[in-house]
């Protein structure tokens, strides 16, 4: 580990760096996982004093929120906010740059080793340029004494035109191999083991293919609306915001070859492989937005942003051409569930077809939460009878994580440890975020005004139309696998 490191968060104050960068911190804290000699320099416009950023630190750990529900000790406190500093300032004013400057020649001059860098941006898109801009021109792009790394996040840009401007004006100040673009599903743990489910075992994977996967569901329901993120949400819609990336890297995982061997190059070669492969049908996709919605705190009262999609795509490739993939994604729906489901063929002959439930196919269900666990839907007889009933070759994750008295880290503690390391492996490279702008862009090249939905529904009747049209259903997900209390430390 390096003599000193440093990480600047410029926007400190915003949801995300609440929501998830500061929690992480605090895991990392605990776990004794973050440098030895860290600093931390958290930037936001207004103007705070030591005590009011340490008290706005200690609230955001404070709050409640849907990753980090686990006691918050106060010695681990302490301990994390003897790394951070706050920096107020502009960030399209250059001033600024000079007193982050000189903070940093001072952490670079009180040690004689290494002196590494990441700067996170988790600010808004539109100073991205001013920051590139004052932070070379300052001479804080250039990896003298240490690494330089910069941490985005997504989405970047809106459409394939401005995602390929900002890589290129990312690349005009660093090289591709400093550049983390955050996707915090590519951090999940229960999105990364499917590699392992896939390719450590060989009992599955000569089954995942046209000869034998009838089609592919794809869900990432919530059952909570935007809450108070109206102002960012309203302009990119559902689709932009889960859909061209979340979404899309579950679809990666399950789907791809397998890599040469587990590193970066080889597994970011196999994702991009499938993202380029993937074909938009703009016929077969269906916008939805909850009722009420227009509503929200910051939305116009007359928006047509998206809230729930659904879409019918393919892959064009050898293992899955003509393989249906059916996708949807949506706010205030009836219940909060992301899986990935293969849906296997029903051979014709089998013996109890003519009875109740006889010809259900078996599915392969990737569930990435809750009741995270991957599992085999599969038909028994039900003891004492002749029926048919559904049952569950199952594992749990939360049961491994009793075995081993711990639970799974965040994905934002994850990748901000990749990044600190120095492992691209699990974050988003240049030619990959613009595949799956081209993609979305193939989605809403004509796009249609969303179709309103009642909230605690699946979205808009017209969604299940989609599938039912090619004698399908969408699966509903199942809570009958994996029902194990969470764990809290
Ligand atoms: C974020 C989106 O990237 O992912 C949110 O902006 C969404 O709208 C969230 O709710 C879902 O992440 P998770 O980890 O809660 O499934």
């Amino acid at each position: 580990m390096s003599e000193t490191f440093t990480l600047v968060i410029f926007g400190i104050t915003s949801n995300l760096a609440q929501k998830y960068i500061i929690q992480a911190l605090y895991d990392m804290e605990e776990k004794g996982a973050l440098p030895q000699k860290m600093t931390i320099i958290g930037n936001a416009r207004r103007k705070l004093t030591d005590s009011e950023f340490k008290t706005y630190i200690k609230e955001a750990l404070d709050k409640e929120n849907l990753h980090h529900q686990h006691e918050i000790k106060k010695e681990t406190v302490q301990n994390l906010l003897k790394k951070m500093h706050y920096l107020d300032g502009n960030l399209d004013d250059p001033a600024y740059y000079d007193r982050l400057k000189e903070f940093l020649d001072k952490i670079a001059h009180s040690s004689k080793g290494r002196d590494d860098r990441i700067y996170y941006l988790a600010t808004y898109p539109d100073l991205y340029k001013s920051v590139f801009e004052n932070l070379s021109r300052e001479g804080l792009t250039d990896e003298k004494e240490g690494f330089v790394r910069l941490m985005i996040e997504k989405p970047l840009g809106h459409d394939f035109k401005s995602a390929k401007q900002i890589n290129k004006l990312m690349a005009k100040y660093f090289k591709e191999s400093q550049i983390y673009r955050m996707d915090h599903y590519l951090g999940k743990e229960t999105l990364q083991s499917i590699l392992t489910f896939r390719f450590g075992n060989g009992l599955f994977e000569p089954l995942i293919n046209k000869d034998y996967v009838d089609h592919i569901q794809i869900t990432a329901s919530e059952d909570f609306g935007i809450g108070s993120r109206g102002g960012y949400y309203d302009t990119i819609g559902a689709l932009k915001d889960v859909g061209q990336n979340h979404q899309m890297q579950m679809l990666a995982f399950a789907t791809m070859d397998a890599p040469d061997e587990f590193s970066n190059e080889a597994v970011t070669k196999q994702r991009i492989s499938i993202i380029k492969s993937l074909q938009a049908h703009p016929e077969e996709v269906v916008f939805g937005q909850y009722k009420g919605y227009t509503k929200e705190e910051n939305v116009a009262h007359d928006s047509k942003t998206d809230t729930f999609y659904a879409f019918k795509a393919s892959l064009k490739n050898e293992r899955f051409n003509e393989v249906p993939i059916y996708v949807r994604a949506g706010k205030m729906l009836e219940q909060t569930v992301t899986e990935i489901s293969i849906i296997f063929k029903t051979p014709h002959n089998r013996l109890f077809k003519d009875l109740n439930r006889g010809m259900e196919p078996n599915v392969l269900i990737y569930r990435i939460q809750p009741n995270e666990g991957i599992v085999v839907r599969f038909l028994s007889k039900k003891p004492g009878s002749v029926e048919l009933e559904e049952n569950f070759l199952q594992y749990c994750y939360r049961l491994d994580a009793s075995v081993h008295s711990h639970l799974f880290p965040d994905p934002y503690e994850k990748l901000i440890l990749d990044a600190i390391q120095g492992d691209q492996t699990f974050f988003a490279d240049a030619e990959e975020i613009e595949a799956s702008w081209k993609f979305v862009d193939g989605l809403t090249g004509t796009k249609k005004n969303p179709i309103i939905y009642e909230p605690g529904s699946w979205g808009p009747e017209e969604a299940d139309e989609l599938i039912q049209k090619d004698g399908r259903e969408w699966l509903i997900p199942s809570n009958a696998f994996c029902n194990i209390p969470l764990l809290t430390r």
